[in-house]
């Protein structure tokens, strides 16, 4: 019997209607468009205007896309994972929420935290389960409101975020495709220099916490831009060098959505020609765990059987890390 991988058969994709553009956002806070282009490679981002809509909507949207495109049937998902750095609701579930909304009444279901690595780290526990022969249909979710953690007056972060969600389907192969290597790893050194500080247990809202504005994301970007470039850079040749691959077997690269020059400096650490790499960051921002499957998503029908795809992530925590995995169909 030949080895089970687990390959992504399918994907889905949502963002809401509301664009926000560096023009929109100079009228709100001291920055320009030039600023912003250049620094970050952003043009504009989505954001969830309807305030009675969390992040749930965005998975649900996401995972409706999947299955109507794919026609996979909902009742037939084993398990629902659902990354995310911006649940529904502190305790209850919101993978749990999402399964049910979208008919998965068979599937179990659980959230995945890794802030901007999430949907990278959901990768890998979606894949091992479908390896392992113990589920045969693993629904992946990246959705981020980020929307909902940022203060519309702080330029540091407001340029940089937008909302949106994606969907993957993982199902076994037996031709060798799918998942085939990763490397993750975190260090917690970076929970100083990326971080929401108050509404958890080591300190909870109060209205001191919401006068002072704890409840938004801070970030010392200069620190994480820093880390960022050489780990992602790091993960990703080393995984190219452990799998024996030159820059020529190297189909694309699927990074994280954060800033257009991390992005660029891991593809020049590859040997990667900017045809190869993946780039959408100019119209969403960085959307967190939506980054990578609204990527699969917005290429999807470049992607030919065998290609093989290099993810890479970097976010707080510290969390980072990089995939290697085949693609399984032609769209
Ligand atoms: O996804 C999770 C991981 N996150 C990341 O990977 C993000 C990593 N960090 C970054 O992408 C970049 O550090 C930023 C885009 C956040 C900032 O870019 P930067 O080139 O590192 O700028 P900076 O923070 O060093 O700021 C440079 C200057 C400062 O002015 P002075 O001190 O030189 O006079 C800032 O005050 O730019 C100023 N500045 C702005 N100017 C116009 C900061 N934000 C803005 C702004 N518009 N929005």
């Amino acid at each position: 019997m030949s080895k089970i991988t687990a390959a992504i058969t399918a994907v889905g994709a949502y963002v809401p209607e509301y664009v926000l553009t560096n023009e929109i956002l100079e009228t709100m806070v001291e920055t320009n468009d030039e600023w912003i282009t250049t620094r970050t490679g952003i043009k504009e981002r989505r954001i969830l205007k309807d305030p009675d809509k969390g992040t749930s909507f965005l998975g649900i949207k996401a995972a409706e896309d999947l299955i109507n495109k794919s026609g996979v049937d909902p009742s037939e998902i084993d398990m629902v994972i659902m990354a995310t750095a911006t649940p529904d609701l502190p305790v209850a579930s919101t993978a749990a929420y999402v399964a049910t909304q979208i008919g998965a009444t068979n599937a179990f279901s659980y959230d995945l935290q890794a802030a901007c690595s999430s949907f990278l780290y959901g990768m890998s526990t979606a894949s091992a389960y479908v390896a392992s022969g113990k589920y045969k249909k693993v629904l992946l979710i990246g959705a981020d409101k980020m929307s909902s953690i940022i203060d519309y007056t702080d330029r540091t972060t407001c340029i940089i975020f937008g909302d949106g969600g994606g969907a993957v389907l993982f199902e076994p192969n037996e031709e060798g495709l799918g998942l085939q290597d990763e490397f993750l790893r975190s260090d917690g050194i970076g929970r100083d220099f990326l971080r929401i500080e108050a509404g958890g247990s080591l300190m909870p809202a109060s209205e001191e916490t919401v006068a002072n504005k704890k409840h938004y994301v801070y970030q010392d970007g200069k620190t994480v831009f820093k880390f960022a470039v050489s780990n992602m850079a790091d993960v990703s040749e080393r995984i190219m060098q452990r799998n024996n691959l030159s820059h020529d077997d190297v189909s694309w690269l699927v990074a994280h959505q954060a800033n257009k020059r991390i992005i660029d400096a891991t593809a020049r650490r590859m040997g990667l020609d900017d045809s190869k790499v993946l780039m959408n960051i100019a119209r969403y921002g960085n959307t967190t765990s939506a980054t990578l499957p609204l990527l699969l998503n917005d290429f999807e029908k470049q992607f030919k059987k065998g290609d093989n795809l290099i993810f890479a992530a970097f976010g707080g925590g510290f969390t980072w890390g990089s995939i290697y995995l085949k693609w399984a169909y032609n769209a």
